[in-house]
């Protein structure tokens, strides 16, 4: 009998898409971190610069992920394909805390992201009693990201002009948040 192709890839994918989780991402994760690490189509919004060695990234994962706060990587059938972070506030701005996220490019356009700030925005303020805000700052140039939040719930509320320089240009950028009032999608 002939096989369907298209038909058992779309299966695939929806079976892989039910297995999305986000986990601490280790040492033992360097090569799937390069993955997207050396991609300049990722890091492009991104302040860090596109990887080209993996003892930064085994530098980077060891100074900055690990002792990280918040920081998951987003997996699919446990394997990271991408990662996602909460940075929070201390004294008077603890009451907000700011999103951030990336997915390796050959998953993009299938709602991982979507799926892996969803999943942040229904735990993270109730790990996190003080957090009544959850924002996110997106290049006004990167639609797809403001899309994402968007889909999540996310409220647009303007755009703070010339806000920072990332790779020698400043850039305008679109604030988005989410209240821990606001019903999650
Ligand atoms: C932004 C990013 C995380 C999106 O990941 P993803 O898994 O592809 O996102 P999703 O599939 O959940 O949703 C993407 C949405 O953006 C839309 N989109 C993508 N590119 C777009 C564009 N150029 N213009 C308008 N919408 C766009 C998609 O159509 C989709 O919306 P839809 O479901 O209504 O069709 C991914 O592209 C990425 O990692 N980029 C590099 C890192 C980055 O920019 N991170 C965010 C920094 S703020």
């Amino acid at each position: 009998m002939e096989r369907d192709s298209s038909k058992s890839d779309e299966n695939e994918k929806e079976e892989e898409f039910s297995d999305i989780s986000l986990r601490p991402l280790d040492l033992s994760d360097v090569d799937d971190f390069m993955v997207w690490a050396t991609d300049d189509r990722v890091s492009r919004f991104c302040r860090w610069n596109t990887y080209t060695s993996k003892e930064d990234a085994v530098n980077y994962i060891k100074n900055t992920v690990i002792p990280h706060p918040w920081f998951k990587a987003i997996c699919i059938k446990n394997r990271p394909i991408g990662a996602i972070s909460v940075i929070p506030n201390s004294g008077e701005d603890s009451c907000r805390g700011e999103i951030g996220y990336l997915v390796a490019s050959k998953y993009w356009g299938q709602g991982i992201a979507t799926k892996a700030v969803k999943m942040v925005a229904s735990t993270i303020f109730s790990e996190w009693p003080n957090l009544e805000r959850l924002e996110a700052l997106v290049d006004v140039e990167n639609p797809g990201s403001q899309r994402v939040l968007e889909k999540a719930g996310f409220q647009k509320e303007g755009v703070l002009r010339k806000y920072c320089i990332q790779k020698g240009s400043t850039r305008d950028m679109v604030v988005l948040s989410l209240l821990s009032t606001d019903p999650k999608l």
